[in-house]
């Protein structure tokens, strides 16, 4: 039984095949519109979520199938100490397909290895979120027109923000990749991410504490949130929080276009502003979002004989 957890688990002609039909759900809706009838699809959410949800459920209703699920985990039996195993094997007696948020990396991973249905992880804590990189892939093929000799400003929390760490996974495939991380020495980019990822690949990479340094060369420009969740301590996330605000004035060096993307829920990180530069690409993402989630929704269901 084909899941996703993790977005190297795609190949890169799958992913350029999840566009494709992303690209054409975007441009002829109709033809998609009953592609699911009759099946559903379960979001198991234990961790809170906006985007991520919704769109799963968006999608499968514009796809002509139904949704059921929780957005919490004290709706669930999860409260009374039932497993992620249990729970998912009786959510597979109930639907066709699960997407699953988890505050735990590698719970999806258990819940695929125990269901009997696809299981789509909808981000692991600190680890994995491979949705949101369809999504941001979707985005810059959208925005750029392809992958190859980009350079990628990350800002922000690279340390625990596993959007950031499933984009460099997928991008880390194609040629002529840069990459810049911006971020206080606190919330580097994980040391396993540069030794596994970066390096083996032979990609350039430099770390800065600087925006404004950097912005000049950027492609994309790359924000994120500093994730207070993941903090054993307030006073950390306190100091560290603003770190980086993105304002008008600190675009007046950066390309003409330049992407500024972001998985968002933003906080500080970007001003309202920035909202009106047509750079601004973050509510794109999250358009993009639903169409490329339609399209992993047909590809498992095809894949596991449920649909046509
Ligand atoms: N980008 C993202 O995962 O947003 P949510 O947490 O709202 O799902």
């Amino acid at each position: 039984m084909r899941s996703l957890i993790d977005i190297l688990e795609l190949s890169v002609d799958e992913i350029e095949e999840l566009i494709s039909t992303a690209n054409d759900i975007i441009a002829n809706p109709a033809k998609y519109s009953e592609k699911c009838r009759g099946k559903k699809l379960a979001t198991l959410f234990f961790e809170p979520s906006t985007r991520t949800r919704l769109s799963f459920e968006a999608a499968m209703y514009e796809l002509g199938g139904n949704v059921l699920g929780f957005s919490e985990a004290q709706s669930s039996s999860a409260s009374k100490g039932e497993s992620v195993a249990d729970t998912v094997k009786v959510v597979s007696c109930y639907a066709d397909i699960i997407a699953m948020r988890h505050p735990k990396e590698g719970a999806p991973l258990v819940a695929s290895l125990n269901a009997t249905v696809p299981v789509i992880n909808a981000g692991d804590g600190g680890h994995f979120h491979p949705t949101q990189t369809l999504a941001d892939l979707l985005t810059i093929q959208r925005e750029k027109g392809g992958f190859n000799n980009l350079t990628v400003g990350f800002c922000g929390d690279l340390k625990f923000g596993r959007t950031v760490h499933s984009l460099i996974n997928a991008l880390s495939r194609y040629k002529g990749l840069k990459v810049v991380l911006i971020s206080p020495e606190e919330l580097k980019l994980p040391s396993y991410v540069k030794s596994e990822v970066l390096k083996p690949a032979g990609i350039e990479y430099v770390q800065t504490t600087s925006l404004e340094d950097v912005m000049p060369e950027l492609d994309i420009l790359y924000m994120t949130r500093v994730q207070r969740e993941r903090f054993f301590n307030e006073e950390d996330y306190l100091r560290l929080k603003d770190s980086y605000i993105l304002t008008p004035d600190k675009l007046i060096n950066a390309k003409p276009d330049l992407s500024i993307m972001h998985p968002l829920p933003r906080v500080n990180e970007i001003s309202v502003e920035i909202d009106r530069d047509p750079r601004a690409c973050y509510f794109k993402q999250v358009l993009n979002g639903k169409y490329i989630r339609m399209a992993l929704i047909l590809k498992l269901l095809k894949e596991a004989g449920s649909i046509d």
